[in-house]
């Protein structure tokens, strides 16, 4: 299955992207986290990206892309993917298209996670990442079992820096300027499934794959 996950910041889309991707045996293709790596290793990359990325705004579309591209390219994708926070502007959904279209595949469906405000701010305010293997936590509601270990790999978690006040004011600005109107986009291709997200984790993902006939 060709997938897109898509939803504000904090809505969970990583969270369901490692249940699924397990599930439905794809790979996960998560530009937040590709960033995250490149500007850990201190590549050329994570250098582009790093001073968007901690004002919270976004990464240019012509860097974003081609990184997109690059990776759809690659032969595990043959099987199926799942795209997590990508595109994220209709300049990107547009060239994303394109792509397919070049590399003959269609996509299946664009799951849009939907939460109201107050539990996105909670939600971010509270998340935990693991460094080494981008497991994600959050300090109330999915709390590691040994206080800054990350239960899968041992690595050590952290707080993201665009996790704070002002920064995660202005992701949602962002979003809402820049990545909502893709909700319209996608509508219109008839490839939209709106996916309740104020619920506990195991429920969301019931109604992804129940979504999906799975
Ligand atoms: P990115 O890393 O994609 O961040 P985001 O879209 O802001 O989304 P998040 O990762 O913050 O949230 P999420 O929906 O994955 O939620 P999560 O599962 O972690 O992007 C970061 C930056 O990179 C951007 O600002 C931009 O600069 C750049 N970038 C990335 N892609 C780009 C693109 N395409 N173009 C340009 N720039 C780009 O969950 C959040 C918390 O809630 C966690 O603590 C989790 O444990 C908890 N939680 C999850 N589900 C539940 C639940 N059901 N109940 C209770 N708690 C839950
Ligand atoms: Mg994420
Ligand atoms: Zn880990």
């Amino acid at each position: 299955m060709n997938l897109i996950l898509m939803g504000p910041p904090g809505a969970g889309k990583g969270t369901q992207a490692v249940l699924l991707v397990k599930q439905l045996q794809i790979p996960h293709i998560s530009t937040g986290d590709m960033f995250r790596q490149a500007m850990q290793q201190g590549t050329e990359l994570g250098l582009k990206a790093k001073g968007y990325m901690e004002t919270g705004q976004l990464v240019p579309d012509e860097v974003t892309i081609g990184i997109v591209k690059e990776r759809l390219k690659q032969t595990d994708c043959q099987k199926g993917f799942l795209l997590d926070g990508f595109p994220r502007t209709v300049v990107q959904a547009e060239a994303l298209k394109g792509l397919l279209g070049e590399l003959n595949k269609n996509l299946d469906a664009v799951l849009n996670i939907e939460v109201d405000r107050p539990n996105l701010i909670r939600r971010m305010a509270g998340r935990l990442v693991c460094r080494q293997c981008a497991a994600t936590y959050h300090v109330e509601y999915n709390a590691p079992k040994q206080e800054g270990v990350c239960d899968v790999c041992g690595g050590e978690v952290y707080q993201r820096a665009d996790d704070t006040g002002a920064t995660v004011e202005k992701r949602l600005a962002v979003y809402d300027a820049q990545t909502a109107p893709l909700i319209g986009f996608y509508q219109k291709e008839g490839l939209l499934i709106n996916i309740l997200g104020n619920q506990k984790v195991e429920a969301v993902l019931q109604d992804i794959l129940q979504s999906l006939g799975i």
